[in-house]
């Protein structure tokens, strides 16, 4: 029996561990490492419909216990994405979840309804933290409204299931993943970063050009376990948790907050064979547990 396996809509993971979308790039400079096999499945860069260069520099700054980046998105676009990033990935036996992204519905649209089309990619994930120019500013993560139209539009046209991305910059998350929930979300993968800033020391002006980046790593971790903790006990669902995950201890933590699966971002950073390190860590951990399978430890934190 394989004790780290997970079932999730669309998904047959040989275990829980994934990079987590930005962190992995489309996996070329990982797969010289590594056999990519291992993995329970990647998140690859966010695609948009057309090639994004990103914001300009400094785009990324380190920040106690974290990190800042505002990179803006960028990708070779879905032509680039289909032609070459996702052909090159079929070499490995992993399922491959294709972060979406747009400026506006129909972006996200088209790029499903052609994403979700090659043969390994079995599960999309929406990023909506991206501004709504035609909203005027609003965020698609942050409206409830706006985010259960969306999530129902790319589910109209997507061949396979729909995550839905959740941003933590919001008053309540519940809301969001209500509202997600009811467009036809087939699962839910959070936490994306907080918004913030580091000042540079002599100038006084901010270090990111872009005047604020996303904070991720162990510095997010508390507030990703208590969005998922809430978010779990509030939808059907299932959701694949992240935020800060270093190391095995942290994956039981967010198992035990309620997500049935992880994503590994910043600390692929520090540490590039952190995701094989940590599965290959995972059973003994289970052991030391008491648990047969990975899956009892799913929400310990409010079950009886
Ligand atoms: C450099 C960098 C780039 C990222 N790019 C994306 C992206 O393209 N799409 C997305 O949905 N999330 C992106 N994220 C967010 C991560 O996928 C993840 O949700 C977040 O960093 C929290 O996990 P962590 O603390 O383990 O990094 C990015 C994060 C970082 C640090």
């Amino acid at each position: 029996m394989n004790r780290l396996s997970v079932e999730l809509p669309g998904l047959h993971l040989k275990n829980p561990i994934m990079p987590a979308s930005g962190c992995f790039g489309f996996g070329q400079e990982y797969g010289k490492m590594y056999d990519l096999s291992l993995l329970g499945a990647i998140m690859i860069k966010a695609t948009t419909l057309e090639p994004r260069l990103g914001n300009p520099t400094p785009r990324v700054a380190e920040t106690p216990s974290g990190m800042l980046n505002a990179i803006g998105l960028q990708n070779p676009g879905l032509a680039g994405v289909m032609e070459n990033e996702l052909p090159w990935l079929e070499q490995f036996d992993v399922p491959i979840i294709a972060n979406v992204a747009g400026t506006e519905t129909a972006d996200y649209v088209e790029v499903a309804k052609v994403i979700s089309t090659a043969p390994n990619v079995q599960a999309l994930e929406l990023n909506i933290s991206c501004p709504n120019v035609k909203e005027g500013g609003i965020t698609f993560g942050t409206d409830p409204l706006i985010a259960e139209e969306l999530t129902a539009a790319v589910k109209a046209v997507s061949k396979v299931p729909v995550y839905v991305k959740l941003s933590p910059n919001v008053t309540d998350v519940k809301e969001i993943a209500l509202a997600v929930e009811r467009g036809g979300a087939d699962g839910i993968t959070m936490i994306n970063t907080l918004l913030g800033m580091r000042l540079d020391e002599k100038t006084g002006k901010p270090i990111i050009a872009n005047v604020t980046g996303g904070l991720s790593g162990p510095a997010v971790k508390p507030v990703a376990l208590k969005m998922i903790y809430e978010v779990s006990q509030t939808v059907d669902i299932p959701i694949i948790g992240m935020g800060g995950i270093m190391n095995v201890q942290d994956v039981i933590d967010f198992l035990s907050a309620g997500a049935s699966a992880v994503a590994v971002g910043t600390a692929n950073f520090v540490n590039p064979f952190v995701c094989p390190t940590i599965i290959e860590e995972l059973p003994g951990k289970l052991d030391e547990l008491g648990v047969e399978h990975i899956s009892e430890l799913v929400g310990r934190s409010y079950r009886s």
